[in-house]
């Protein structure tokens, strides 16, 4: 056992594995016994109380995003993901308007509630479907794109653009090179980015490009960053509300019967289960939090999933409670400068998917058999929820 290992034995017992599958009873020890841990198995400094998690995410000048390692500057470029200080809130300022919660609704709210109801037309007469594929990822998708104007782009087309990214940030995260179909997806991504931009068909990227708040080559990279910020979220976020929601029947009729619950239920689920459960930072300089001495440059990953399971905070942390004083305690959304410039649109999604569902599929039940929980160390969502249903 190295040096730190024998100072922080919980977080040298941890694997990934426990943190990706039944992470709850694991970091509920580290919290109590090592709220900042040395998880060798992580190769990261480890947070899991909340209020450390948010003393470190406030406190951009010691903890930043902005270091070399950051996989995704590389491939995508700079941006609001991987600055800090006043270069980052420059891009946010681009960006910030046009993500205020009443141009969110008044903009969108009709077109992403009629696409809900579309998607769960499409499988009402087969009373039975898996939601996180039929519902969850078609609407994450097509809300971004729609958000960003980009509406001649088929949603395989930013599936595959997705899914190259994500290649492309694994193999340099294990020190390989970008793979070329990785780089080739991106060039055609930038180069519809471009096109759109260009034609002047996306009203969005057009004031983006004219508020020069934003040098000409870094509209498409923060395009980038705000598209794929949105999709795996998204998807997770919707696919773990459900999830909640058809596992707790109960709670699903109280919400039928009185809708102004979804919101609670929407915010309940999102702290149970963060869609994305950790974030990354680096120390700046040696420093000292919750008793811990980080050295300067080290790796510090703050469990999103730890902080919002805190029972300092939220008494019985694990049950899904929808009456819960505190809902909005959770710090699913990061607080801090970083803080997810798209969240209101995300909730926005997440509400018409469940509106349509309740909407359109009556008698909806989980198969329990075929579905499973959320699980995954960054990204957290369940592989699949399997619903049946009689004839609408
Ligand atoms: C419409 C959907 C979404 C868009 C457009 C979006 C976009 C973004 C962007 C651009 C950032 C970077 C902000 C910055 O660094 O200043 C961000 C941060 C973040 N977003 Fe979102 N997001 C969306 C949905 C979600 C969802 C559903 C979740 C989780 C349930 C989420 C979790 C986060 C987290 C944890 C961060 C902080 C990252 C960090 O501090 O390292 N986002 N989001």
């Amino acid at each position: 056992m190295s040096q730190r290992s024998e100072h922080f034995p919980v977080g040298a017992s941890v694997t990934v594995e426990d943190l990706e599958r039944q992470p709850y009873s694991t970091l509920a020890r580290l919290r109590e016994a090592e709220p900042v841990s040395w998880v060798p198995a992580l190769g990261a400094w480890f947070i899991t109380r909340r209020d450390l998690a948010v003393q470190a995410m406030r406190d951009a000048e010691s903890f930043t995003v902005d270091d070399p390692r950051f996989s995704t500057a590389a491939v995508i470029g700079e941006s609001m993901l991987s600055l800090d200080g006043e270069e980052h809130a420059r891009h946010r300022r681009a960006f910030a308007g046009h993500f205020r919660p009443a141009l969110v609704r008044d903009e969108y709210e009709s077109i992403i509630a009629d696409r809900a109801r579309e998607l769960v037309s499409a499988i009402a007469g087969d009373g039975i479907a898996e939601l996180r594929t039929s519902i969850a990822a078609p609407l994450a998708v097509e809300s971004i794109t729609t958000f960003l104007g980009l509406s001649d782009v088929e949603p395989s087309e930013v599936l595959d653009w997705y899914r190259h990214l994500a290649d492309a940030i694994v193999e340099l995260t294990v020190g390989n090179e970008i793979p070329t179909a990785s780089r080739r997806a991106l060039d055609e991504l930038y180069q519809r980015v471009s096109a759109t931009l260009a034609d002047g068909s996306s009203t969005f990227l057009t004031n983006l490009q004219d508020e020069q708040i934003l040098h000409s080559d870094e509209v498409t990279p923060a395009t980038a960053v705000v598209m794929f910020g949105a999709i795996e979220t998204s998807e997770g976020m919707t696919a773990n509300v459900l999830w909640h929601l058809l596992s707790h029947p109960e709670v699903l009729a109280a919400v039928r019967s009185d809708r102004s619950l979804v919101a609670a239920a929407i915010e309940e689920s999102l702290r149970l289960e963060p869609a994305a459960a950790v974030i990354d930072r680096y120390t700046t300089a040696d420093v000292e939090i919750g008793g811990v001495t980080i050295p300067e440059r080290d790796l510090v990953t703050i469990s999103l999933l730890g902080a919002n399971r805190d029972p300092a905070i939220f008494a019985s942390p694990d049950q899904f409670d929808i009456e819960r004083q505190n809902l909005l305690q959770h710090v699913t959304f990061v607080q801090g400068p970083h803080g997810c410039i798209g969240l209101h649109l995300a909730r926005l999604e997440t509400a018409m998917a469940v509106e349509a569902v309740l909407d359109q599929l009556p008698d909806i039940k989980l198969d329990s058999e075929a579905s499973t929980a959320p699980a995954g160390l960054i990204f957290r969502k369940p592989a699949a929820v399997v619903a049946t249903w009689g004839s609408p």
